[in-house]
């Protein structure tokens, strides 16, 4: 009779250790796999996951609540905020008090100034070379070669949430040369 010898059996076992880790292994990785669209769900919009939208910051900041917004912003107004990327974008209150459904950026599309609110000729005058911008941001004078670009500012749990504008330019009819 042969018997095994006991030197023989170490490896053995350690082999079978390994086989068990290999296959945890591989049950556990697709596991862990399918917990991520889980997680991502729970995570809000605006935070910068996944549809690409981002919650408005004011001047300090602060997430931009837009009940709050409306009480100190009156009919007609526009004021900027942290938008999309960073950019300056004003959000526009209509003269019926609700909020605008899109941002202006007010990046100027001649040399990027960052063009102000003239609430008294109702336009964005920009201060660098003149370039003026309707109440909507349609540009109607030069050197400016187009429309400052728009976002759409949605009201996602109470606070504002610029989404990138992909759409025809509702100001002009044409293809958004932003997007
Ligand atoms: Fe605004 Fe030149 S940068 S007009």
């Amino acid at each position: 009779a042969t018997s095994i010898p006991a030197d023989d059996l170490v490896p053995d076992m350690e082999r079978r250790q390994l086989m068990n880790l290999l296959l945890l292994g591989a049950i556990s990785l697709p596991t862990a796999g399918m917990l991520v669209p889980y997680a991502s769900f729970f995570v809000p919009p605006g935070s910068g996951g996944a549809g690409g939208g981002q919650v408005a910051k004011d001047a300090l900041g602060n997430d931009v609540i837009a009940s709050v917004w409306l009480k100190n912003h009156g009919p007609g107004d526009r004021t900027l905020t942290q938008g999309l990327k960073g950019d300056p974008t004003y959000l526009v209150v209509e003269n019926d008090r609700t909020l605008a459904t899109y941002g202006i950026n007010a990046v100027c599309t001649h040399l990027g100034c960052v063009v102000p609110w003239n609430k008294a000729e109702n336009k964005f005058i920009c201060p660098c070379h003149g370039s003026q911008y309707n109440n909507q941001g349609r540009v109607v004078r030069g050197p400016a070669p187009l429309s400052l670009a728009l976002a759409h500012a949605d009201v996602d749990d109470g606070k504002v949430v610029f989404v990138p504008w992909v759409e025809t330019d509702f100001r002009t009819g044409d293809a958004p040369w932003w997007a």
